[in-house]
């Protein structure tokens, strides 16, 4: 489903240049679950955005079901993520404006979808924040953030979750109430990868992928 060819990335130029990704080959199976670990700063988020077409790689091929990403457009990747992506930001990026079940039904809106209440309702009650459905980020702590910012990944229908540390709020239990959830939608074909620190977490995805200094190792 997903395959990168010798990708790199760099930050900057001349003397402020970062070379985040140093020439990564990856390929991901529709349907497999992997976990993306290395140190801070090794590139994990900056290869999670160029998956899921949040930004442009500096050289490199991405190929989607086949489909060459890297030589799209900005216009043309926006419609890709649209279609196929689901991303839970290392910050959450909830929509401060909304409540809670408004942040969730986002992304279904957004495709017309039928029948959203049921839906968002039952991603609330899977992520345990049901009861916090008519509040607004800003009134939520760090991990029920966090849980909104996977209920509403849960709730879209995209093919592919991404999610850069989405436990990393979470105490043990809602960690692992939450991988139960990703388990779940693996089974109905959804692909995830998922960047962590905690190797537990790691442990149950099927495939671990360690980075380092922007290589894959
Ligand atoms: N927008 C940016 N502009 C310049 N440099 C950047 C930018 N984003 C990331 N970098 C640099 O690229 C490198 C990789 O960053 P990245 O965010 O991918 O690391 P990470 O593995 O996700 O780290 P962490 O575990 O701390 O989140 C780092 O050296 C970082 O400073
Ligand atoms: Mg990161």
């Amino acid at each position: 489903m997903i395959e990168l060819k010798d990708v790199k990335k760099d930050y900057g130029k001349g003397e402020y240049i970062t070379h985040a990704l140093q020439g990564v080959n990856l390929n991901i199976e529709k349907g497999e679950f992997v976990a993306i670990v290395g140190t801070s700063g090794s590139g994990k988020s900056t290869l999670l955005h160029i998956i899921g077409g949040m930004d442009q790689m500096s050289s490199g091929i991405y190929r989607f079901e086949n489909e060459v990403i890297s030589d799209y457009s900005l216009a043309k990747l926006q419609e890709f993520r649209k279609k196929y992506i689901s991303f839970i930001f290392q910050n959450f990026a909830l929509m401060n404006k909304y409540t809670v079940y408004e942040n969730v039904e986002m992304p279904l809106l957004a495709r017309k979808v039928k029948g959203r209440k049921k839906i968002v309702m039952d991603c609330l009650e899977k992520t345990g924040i049901s009861d916090l459905k008519n509040k607004l980020p800003s009134q939520l702590s760090g991990g029920q953030q966090q849980r909104c910012a996977i209920a509403r990944a849960l709730a879209s229908d995209s093919p592919v979750i991404l999610a850069d540390e989405p436990t990393g709020a979470l105490d043990n239990k809602t960690s692992d109430e939450i991988m139960s959830c990703f388990e779940e939608v693996l089974s109905n074909g959804r692909t995830i990868i998922l960047i962590t620190h905690d190797i537990e977490i790691a442990n149950r995805c099927q495939r671990i992928v360690r980075i380092e200094d922007g290589k894959i190792v």
